[in-house]
């Protein structure tokens, strides 16, 4: 069902790799709110093609950025803009990648060239992507962005590797960059911290299936989905929760505050 929740809105989507992906889902729930969208993703991501069905689907441009590269990101804001004829009200950065976890290097053994890529693709790459629309005012008054954490930021799961690490430093960026373009245009930031969701960035984790499983015996409401992820950030991207910035806000069933359930202690007792 559609309240246009985000009727008149323009926001730029980052990540929709394929159907699975948070930003796929996140698109056809602005589309069905009545935003208009320009999709983004790195050109060797482009290069696959998928993206173009959600482009036709959603009546949305692809215009390809790396997210390491600053250029790539003026030029998409650059075009973005004409297309829009104006400012950007919102942008997702559903943005992940560990060089370590792809080369099978453990946590003990991390090659620290790769661990800088890690962070620049994963995290600092929402502190040039802020930077960017900063430099050329980009983000109209009362803007919101969204980038996507895991409670590995918080916690130890030991096979998340790196990329706990990265998600610290996203949730970080977030919060120092909310603070600035508060005071300076009323945008606000704030990073999901979604439940283990089954998709190519999120299969890449060593015992996904396990993880999975484990997360939904130990939430209350069970593992939020995709989809349920995408409402979440439609709310966020509303006039609905204006004043919600520089927040860390799982998105979870309940796993990030729940000690033990009763299905774990059964689970434990066989
Ligand atoms: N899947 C999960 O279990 C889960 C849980 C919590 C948080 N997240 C986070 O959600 C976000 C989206 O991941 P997903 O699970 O939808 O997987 P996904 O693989 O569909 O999306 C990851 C995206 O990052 C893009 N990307 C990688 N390098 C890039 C670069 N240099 N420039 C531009 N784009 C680049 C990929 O092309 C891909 O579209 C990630 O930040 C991920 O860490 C995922």
């Amino acid at each position: 069902m559609s309240n246009q929740l985000l009727k008149g809105k323009k926001g730029i989507i980052f990540g929709a790799l394929d159907e699975k992906s948070i930003a796929w889902k996140t698109a056809l729930a602005c589309h069905a709110q009545g935003a208009e969208i320009v999709l983004s993703n790195a050109p060797i991501a482009l290069r696959m093609g998928e993206i173009n069905k959600l482009s036709e689907q959603i009546n949305a441009p692809v215009i390809g950025a790396d997210v390491t590269n600053m250029d790539d990101l003026k030029n998409l804001f650059t075009e973005s803009m004409k297309h829009f004829g104006g400012g950007i009200d919102f942008i997702l950065h559903s943005i992940g990648m560990s060089l370590n976890l792809r080369k099978g290097k453990s946590y003990t053994e991390l090659d620290y060239g790769f661990n800088q890529k890690t962070f620049d693709i994963s995290a600092m790459s929402l502190h040039r992507v802020l930077r960017t629309a900063w430099d050329m005012d980009a983000l109209n008054e009362w803007g919101s962005v969204v980038a996507l954490s895991y409670i590995a930021a918080q916690r130890v799961f030991p096979d998340y590797n790196e990329m706990a690490d990265a998600k610290a430093l996203l949730e970080s960026v977030t919060r120092s960059f909310g603070y600035h373009y508060g005071v300076k245009k009323k945008v606000r930031i704030n990073t999901i911290s979604q439940s283990p969701t089954r998709t190519t960035a999120g299969s890449g984790v060593k015992g996904f299936d396990g993880f999975v499983n484990y997360a939904e015996k130990m939430s209350p409401l069970g593992n939020a989905s995709g989809e349920d992820c995408a409402n979440y950030c439609v709310t966020l991207f509303s006039d609905m929760t204006k004043m919600v910035t520089m927040q860390n806000l799982f998105h979870d069933g309940g796993f990030s505050f729940t000690g033990v359930t009763q299905a774990v202690i059964e689970q434990m007792e066989k």
